[in-house]
């Protein structure tokens, strides 16, 4: 892979917006599980049977139930200081922030994001199986819950990306990283497509700095110009302050 020279930090003026892809790593410290750490979700559940289109086809009830229990755990969780963070970044940097995140907890928005992507959906929302209309929906979804919005009375499914179905807002997405002057990525693993890709895409085209904020570094670590490595809630706030101070 031929990158282009490495951009510093130095190359990057106030003008310049910056992207921050987020995944369950950022989380972990709220008390939400990542997927694949040790004691992650997919250490204990199958990945086919809850996240996968054919899951939900064979057996309904157990991925209802499985997001269910996800939905149920956020009122009781809450943003922590990286979240934080990120909101008092977009609040402050001139050129604007844009943060496109793998999670569908709500803690993003809790702690004052606005400029926001869920590209793997929401556990907040629900879809309807025959009208697509997408609603709020804070607690249990059920066979019998149906869709207000279409006389076909269709069922509702959680508001998820799964395994083999396209993200949501990719063009949204691939526009903000062709023209961002920073690509941070926050507590990934970056081991699932298509967020996986966007540093090398971004090291291809070579004009915007790329950091990785992880508590290690992660499969793509590599590709990014600079990591800086520990728990999201102290590397975060410290990044975000060295980005503010250059204000
Ligand atoms: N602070 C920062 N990073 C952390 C912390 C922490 N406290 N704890 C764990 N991490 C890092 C791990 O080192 C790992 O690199 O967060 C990353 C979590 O990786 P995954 O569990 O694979 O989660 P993620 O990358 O978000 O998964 C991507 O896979 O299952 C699908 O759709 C699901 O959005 C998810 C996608
Ligand atoms: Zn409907």
């Amino acid at each position: 892979t031929s990158f282009l020279p490495d951009t510093s930090l130095d190359d990057l003026t106030p003008d310049l917006p910056i992207v921050v892809l987020t995944g369950a790593g950022i989380s972990k410290e709220s008390g939400l599980d990542t997927f694949r750490d040790p004691d992650g979700v997919w250490r204990r559940h199958s990945l086919e049977d809850l996240a996968t289109p054919e899951g939900f086809a064979r057996n309904p009830a157990l991925v209802q139930d499985f997001y269910n229990r996800r939905r149920a755990q956020l009122p009781a969780v809450h943003p922590n200081p990286a979240h934080q963070a990120l909101a008092r970044l977009e609040a402050a940097w001139p050129g604007g922030v844009l943060v496109v995140t793998q999670n569908v907890d709500d803690l993003h928005e809790r702690a004052g994001s606005r400029k926001l992507i869920h590209m793997h959906g929401e556990l907040t929302k629900a879809r309807c199986l025959s009208c697509e209309t997408v609603v709020g929906h804070a607690d249990a979804l059920h066979d019998a819950t149906v869709c207000g919005a279409c006389d076909s009375r269709g069922r509702m499914r959680p508001h998820i990306v799964w395994f083999g179905e396209m993200p949501f807002e990719m063009e949204r997405i691939w526009g903000a990283l062709a023209e961002c002057g920073l690509f941070v990525s926050v507590g990934t693993s970056g081991t699932v497509y298509p967020a996986a890709g966007f540093v090398a895409d971004i090291r291809h085209r070579g004009m915007a700095h790329t950091v990785e904020l992880n508590l290690e570094p992660s499969d793509g670590a590599s590709l990014f110009a600079e990591g800086r490595y520990g728990p999201a809630s102290l590397v975060v706030p410290a990044f975000v302050d060295e980005l503010l101070g250059r204000l």
